[in-house]
């Protein structure tokens, strides 16, 4: 097989904690590391164009740019190997986002399911730019010819829509420009729970600040949060299925699993008998070897906020040289 160009865009969020950490932000690290031993190339953008379709404030877009930036360096997606920018920093994404609305039909974003759930109600008073947002997402990889994207549940029928957009594009204009990009498929990705309520993601939402550890946290901080997370008096079984009624027990044991790369049931092969009292302490301490190194390179880089714009900067100088061709082309072949 030839190798592969893999493009993935994550939304510039700020407070980061351990949920995004384990569901997204260690993901790409791991998709970094495998594509690349595979000989292929990694694209990751933060999607600041995509930000502003629901109300973010000005201040707060610019901020988590930066801090979103700082966390994906930090936790170990590798500038001078991968590359790493903001779609704003690459005037192509918007350039190119044009030429396919063109292409794209109103019938194939009415069946947009994310746009219904996001605008609910108010479909009138949503933005353009959330109903056209799926038409950026394709432009974000139709531009670098990517072969693979990766995709959870909600965004396959976004890659599904870039496929059709890109078809009917090469079709309409009798050309192979555009190459028809595969979901990339990986290990499901780890659905952290709240410490205090396992019946409710850890988000930065959640009102409890014991319920969230923060990518900024201390290592006293961290390590208390998980000594004071609510699980039960039983001792840890010997197979998964017998957390099934668990809940918080599984959460924890999800969580230890995630940061020690292991399977939840290789896990309980050391913890079987036990009980949280053994448990807790070495989740406190995987969490604080885990995270700690990860907050202290973020702070180090969020006080040289000229070292993370030199690192976009040089991020969408290369993009823009992969970029470029493919919007003259697209150009081109429309007769613009
Ligand atoms: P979302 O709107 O999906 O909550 P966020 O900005 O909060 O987005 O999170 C950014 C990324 O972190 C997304 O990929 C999201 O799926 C992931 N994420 C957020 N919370 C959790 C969690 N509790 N467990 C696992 N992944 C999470
Ligand atoms: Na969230």
């Amino acid at each position: 097989a030839s190798a592969k160009r893999v493009v993935s865009g994550i939304k510039p969020t700020g407070n980061l904690h351990l949920g995004n950490y384990l569901g997204a932000v260690k993901q790409w690290v791991a998709m970094q590391n495998q594509v690349q031993a595979d000989g292929g190339e990694t694209l990751f953008f933060i999607a600041d164009l995509h930000a502003p379709t629901e109300w973010i404030a000005p201040a707060d877009l610019r901020a988590q740019t930066i801090e979103m930036t700082a966390t994906l360096v930090a936790a170990g997606i590798d500038p001078n190997r991968s590359i790493l920018f903001n779609q704003t920093r690459v005037p192509q994404h918007s350039e190119l986002t044009w030429l396919l609305n063109t292409v794209a039909r109103v019938g194939w974003l009415n069946r947009m399911t994310q746009f219904k759930d996001k605008a609910g109600k108010n479909r009138e008073g949503a933005s353009v730019g959330l109903y056209d947002y799926p038409v950026l997402m394709a432009a974000d990889v139709l531009l670098y010819n990517a072969t693979h994207v990766p995709v959870g549940e909600d965004q396959k029928q976004h890659l599904e829509l870039a496929r059709d957009i890109a078809t009917k594009f090469n079709n309409d204009y009798a050309t192979d420009l555009f190459a028809l990009p595969e979901p990339l498929i990986s290990a499901a990705a780890p659905r952290i729970m709240s410490l205090r309520d396992a019946s409710t993601k850890m988000s930065k939402s959640n009102p409890s600040e014991q319920s969230v550890v923060k990518l900024v946290d201390s290592d006293d901080t961290i390590a208390e949060k998980f000594r004071k997370a609510k699980s039960d008096a039983d001792l840890l079984p010997a197979t998964v299925a017998e957390l099934a009624d668990r809940p918080e027990a599984r959460n924890l044991l999800t969580i230890f699993a995630a940061l020690a790369d292991r399977a939840p049931q290789d896990v309980l092969g050391d913890y079987a008998g036990k009980g949280f009292g053994a448990f807790k302490p070495a989740l406190a301490d995987l969490a604080v070897a885990a995270l700690a190194p990860i907050r202290d390179e973020m702070v180090r880089l969020l006080d040289d906020k000229a070292a993370i714009d030199s690192i976009l900067n040089q991020g969408a100088e290369k993009a823009r040289a992969l970029a470029a061709p493919t919007l003259k082309a697209a150009q081109d072949a429309m007769g613009l």
